[in-house]
């Protein structure tokens, strides 16, 4: 298959400001005079904005690596991962054709594709919302057939399933991914049959459609808002330099962003951006706000009590990105939750950005109160069917 530059090209291209960040804190990775080894993540990052990947992005990311056209065009030209045309604006649809997922229905699911976005792969539907293409596994075989969609998987699918999935993505709606069958994740359709004792079942979904649930990103394109943007290889030098966190000058020489600077001082989890120098400092998308919050904010600790935090995960609701805004705000045990009043859950509601309303949907409160009076083995328990 020839891999050509599309014909018709937008007039140019540029990161949002926190791909920007996120791009120029990826190119601190590598030593000087071999930032071109960036190149991958930077041009996945810019199809990941776009949906796909344009000269102008291309030539885009050159300029930042200080690499030749050329350079660039071969590494995207080269790899079957980079959409060179234009793909569906909600989403491009990659259906597994490989052994697994061939035996158990694949074709199917590719006649659904070629009469419900076009018969041949690579190409718009004719409301531009859709686009599909077969690819190799995804390592998905043990919940064949599968598809990824935007960001996430769609396992154990049915040429009735991917026909109900388009309609809900075209009518903008984001279905949950995962498996689509009601398992859990791999396990027998029928439930575990050895090893019960180490059934998760602590969340709600497993746990990489649980993240995706959380984040909210499955088929959006990624603006860089998303997550808070760690550049941990930088930690270190935060590390090194603990007694500059109250000085601003120094902050902005050492590349750490104020907010890291002021939580590693205080010990708390790192939640902010670290960043080179000289980038504005893009919102991210899971912070809480200012004065104008409504209610009042729970009281926090700076640490956990006894140097251990409890699962927060545990509740029903809270995933690794909620249980890490949880312990920026200094909450780290169930009994914390469970004091909540009113005024407290209010306020929690209003300021988790991205999460808006969760402590009061998923009921955060009764569940940790009644982790606290019945422990949590019987709270695991009633949990599956939601008693609390
Ligand atoms: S064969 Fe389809 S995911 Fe592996």
């Amino acid at each position: 298959m020839l891999r050509r530059l599309a014909h018709h090209q937008p007039e140019g291209f540029a990161f949002t400001p926190a791909n920007q960040a996120w791009a120029e804190a990826q190119i601190t990775k590598y030593p000087e005079g071999r930032q071109a080894s960036a190149i991958i993540p930077l041009l996945w990052r810019a199809q990941e904005q776009e949906g796909w990947l344009s000269k102008p992005a291309i030539e885009a990311v050159a300029d930042m690596l200080g690499m030749a056209y050329i350079r660039a065009l071969e590494v995207a030209t080269f790899y079957f991962m980079f959409q060179l045309h234009p793909v569906g604006a909600v989403a491009n649809i990659q259906i597994c054709g490989t052994t697994s997922c061939m035996i158990c229905g694949a074709e199917d699911l590719m006649e659904v594709c070629k009469r419900r976005i076009s018969p041949k792969p690579h190409t718009l539907s004719a409301d531009g919302k859709f686009s599909w293409e077969e690819v190799e596994c995804l390592g998905a075989c043990a919940n064949a057939p599968m598809a990824q969609i935007g960001k996430d998987y769609y396992e154990d699918l049915s040429a009735e399933k991917l026909d109900w999935l388009l309609d809900e993505l075209s009518a903008g709606r984001v279905p949950v991914p995962g498996p689509q069958n009601g398992r859990y994740s791999s396990e027998p359709l029928s439930g575990l049959t050895s090893l019960k004792e180490f059934d998760s079942g602590r969340t709600q979904y497993n746990a990489s459609v649980q993240a995706a649930v959380d984040i909210g990103d499955t088929v959006r394109r990624i603006d860089g808002t998303e997550v808070p943007l760690i550049v941990s290889w930088r930690r270190k030098e935060a590390e090194d330099v603990p007694s500059r966190a109250a000085d601003e000058p120094a902050k902005a020489a050492s590349g750490i962003a104020p907010k890291a600077a002021q939580a590693l001082a205080k010990g708390k989890p790192e939640l902010d951006v670290a960043k080179p120098a000289g980038v504005a400092e893009a919102e991210p998308a899971q912070t809480v706000a200012g004065p104008d919050a409504e209610g009042t904010q729970p009281a926090g600790l700076d640490a956990p009590r006894s140097g251990a935090a409890d699962d927060l995960k545990i509740i029903e609701g809270i995933g690794p990105v909620l249980e890490k805004l949880c312990h920026s705000l200094g909450i780290f045990h169930f009994d914390q939750i469970a004091a909540w009043g009113p005024s407290e859950i209010a306020w929690m509601d209003a300021n988790l950005k991205g999460f808006k309303g969760r402590v009061t949907r998923d009921k955060w409160v009764a569940q940790a109160k009644l982790i606290g009076d019945v422990g949590i083995p019987v709270f695991l328990e009633r949990a599956k069917t939601n008693d609390y």
